[in-house]
């Protein structure tokens, strides 16, 4: 079982969220751009914000460390074994890696969602025309993604939970840790016999409790980590 977090997009030129100099946060207010208050206060700057991030992440190429557990989840599809990647970010490079059955945590940048009839369309046109969206129903429409004080998808939260049940070996890769439900999904899978193993370029509130903790970046640790270890 594996989740990722922004820092195994960064490489791909995705700013992270909380990097002190170039994170997002530190640059921007969440309050005013990442909770369904601030939409609903002011849904134009919304949308250019994830417009804005539209395009950097339409511009992005998978790295190595995408391409990496890309191998990993069909090395272990040919073998018949389970591989579960879990992911916080939004950016879909996990699949443009290759990855398949990615479980999207908090969603994703390229579906929009009416907020008033529910209907969702993928977006994969960059830049927007209009800001916000408008829905043939009249009702705008924001990204599918999991804003500050919602609740993740249902069907997300039961494939993290079937796959902590049951697996074997956990990887915490380039994500802070700071933000639940994955920040406590390590603890869980040690808690029921994993090993776990955590990559990242600082330490993190679970590098202590991780048996392996390796720091660094994931795009140079994860393709000879996985070449070395599964031998592919
Ligand atoms: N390789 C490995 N780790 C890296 C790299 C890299 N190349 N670059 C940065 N990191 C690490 C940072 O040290 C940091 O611990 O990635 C982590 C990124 O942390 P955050 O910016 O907090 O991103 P993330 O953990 O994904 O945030 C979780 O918070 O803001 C919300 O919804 C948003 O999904 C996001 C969630």
């Amino acid at each position: 079982m594996v989740v990722t977090g922004a820092g195994v997009s960064a490489e791909s030129g995705i700013p992270t969220f909380r990097d002190p100099l170039e994170g997002l946060w530190a640059k921007y207010d969440p309050r005013e751009l990442a909770t369904p208050e601030a939409f609903a206060r002011d849904p134009e700057t919304v949308t250019r914000w994830y417009d804005w991030r539209r395009q950097k992440c339409a511009g992005a190429k998978p790295n190595p460390a995408h391409l990496a557990l890309a191998w990993l989840g069909k090395h272990f599809q040919e073998q018949n074994r389970c591989f579960t990647l879990l992911t916080q970010n939004v950016d879909r490079l996990h699949q443009a890696a290759g990855s398949r059955n990615v479980v999207e945590l908090h969603g994703t940048l390229w579906i929009w969602r009416c907020t008033r009839c529910g209907i969702e369309h993928e977006e994969r046109e960059v830049p927007f025309k209009e800001y916000p969206l408008r829905c043939a129903c009249g009702g705008a429409r924001r990204p599918a993604v999991v804003w500050f004080g919602e609740l993740l998808p249902d069907d997300a939260i039961q494939n993290a939970h079937d796959a902590l049940e049951s697996c074997d070996l956990f990887f915490s890769i380039g994500t802070s840790a700071v933000v639940e439900p994955a920040a406590s999904f390590l603890h869980t899978a040690r808690r029921r016999g994993a090993k776990t193993a955590e990559i990242n370029r600082e330490p993190t509130p679970v590098s202590r409790m991780a048996d392996w903790s390796l720091q660094g970046s994931a795009g140079e640790i994860l393709p000879g980590l996985v070449q070395r270890v599964f031998g592919i």
